[in-house]
């Protein structure tokens, strides 16, 4: 039997989430602490372990650091097969393979949202163990309940929808907020909720003007010369989602290079003209209503700072609970969350896919039942 300690990679990559630190403090204290085996961080994600970028894990590096923001390996979004080398993107994922096997580790954690799970896959599928964790702000990580970073995000996004409504109602005012959450819209639709927004937009329900204009002129007419709108930043007009579906779906039947480069190009031209949309937004709504409209873009203050305590714990258990899989020698999975278990899920089964809100899921039920406009 070999009875040498197993030697652990862990890298954290894509946008930074609170509770990153917590987990990196849950798999290293467990894996040196009771496992007796010896962890190695690569710095900015999978860029660092392309350029052998390491930093020694122990007890004191990871001390302290439970409450903190960020992480303390830093991160990146860089794809090991599309790698950003001297003006052009070259596959490096060979020689991540190689730094690997250079540390002689017996397995790689990575830390990450959906698109980590699709890179962490692609270096699975050089043989490589890899185990991940599911964290993003935007709770779209498919085959697992929640990811960690989503409660500390929401917590923030709905301390600034309550703290818009004193202002929008001293002055008779429309608020647009716009939040995160990337292509699903679990953010802003939870923050709206618990922060009592009047309009909630999201991605997965393509909105009309005139519908959020007449809900913000029914509540005048009630008295209450005030609205709080919580856009997702990715929530778009029923007019858009047309336009839009059309080009995705000629991109899937483009049999030519050169006819999908060009349907990409004008869907990367739609995303472009998306910046700003809340202000469009607010534009049109001031038209429509009477009422004077503002916008606060809460970006990454939702992303920053200390995790919440639903965040520390959950990372604190995923990261803890990878130990034990490494000590079975189990891999190929992420870590996910299933009710008040974890569970390892092939790594298969979660890339390529995008966890979204269902439209019959239970929050937009609630939503629609204490008369928040959803813009449908
Ligand atoms: O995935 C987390 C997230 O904050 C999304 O909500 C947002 O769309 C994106 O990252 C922003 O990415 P970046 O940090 O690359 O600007």
């Amino acid at each position: 039997m070999n009875n040498k300690p197993k030697c652990v990679g862990v890298l954290t990559a894509g946008g930074d989430s609170p509770g990153l630190n917590a987990a990196l403090r849950g798999l290293g204290k467990t894996a040196m602490g009771v496992y007796g085996m010896q962890v190695i961080g690569f710095r900015d994600g999978f860029r660092g372990l392309m350029e052998n970028r390491t930093v020694h894990l122990e007890d004191a590096t990871l001390s302290g650091i439970l409450t903190t923001g960020g992480t303390i390996l830093g991160t990146s979004r860089d794809k090991p097969n599309r790698m950003p080398i001297g003006g052009k993107l070259m596959d490096m994922t060979d020689v991540m393979v190689d730094t690997y096997h250079k540390h002689l580790l017996d397995v790689l954690v990575c830390m990450g949202g959906g698109g980590t799970q699709k890179n962490a896959f692609l270096l699975a599928k050089k043989g490589l163990n890899i185990i991940t964790l599911p964290k993003t702000i935007d709770n779209d990580v498919a085959m697992t309940d929640v990811t960690f970073g989503f409660d500390t995000a929401l917590g923030i996004a709905t301390d600034a929808i309550d703290r818009l409504h004193s202002t929008a109602h001293s002055h008779h005012r429309i608020i647009i907020v716009e939040v995160m959450g990337h292509n699903a819209g679990w953010l802003a639709l939870g923050a709206g909720i618990a922060g009592g927004a009047d309009v909630i937009l999201i991605p997965e329900i393509p909105y009309q003007v005139e519908i959020i204009a007449e809900a913000i002129r029914k509540r005048s007419r009630e008295g209450k010369n005030f609205s709080i709108v919580a856009v997702s930043e990715g929530a778009m007009s029923c007019e858009e989602y047309r336009i839009r579906k059309a080009l995705e779906e000629k991109l899937a039947a483009a049999g030519s290079k050169s006819a999908k480069k060009e349907i990409e190009s004008k869907l990367q031209e739609l995303e472009t003209q998306r910046t700003g949309h809340a202000f469009v937004l607010a534009q049109q709504l001031e038209m429509m209503t009477n009422l004077e409209a503002r916008v606060t873009i809460l970006g990454y203050l939702q992303r920053g700072g200390t995790p919440s305590a639903a965040d520390r714990l959950l990372a604190t258990r995923l990261g803890t609970a990878a130990v034990e899989l490494i000590q079975q020698g189990v891999s190929g999975v992420m870590l996910a969350v299933r009710g008040d278990r974890v569970e390892p899920i092939p790594l298969e089964e979660v890339v390529g896919k995008r966890k979204l809100v269902p439209l019959d899921h239970p929050w937009v039920q609630s939503a629609r039942n204490v008369g928040v406009c959803l813009g449908d």
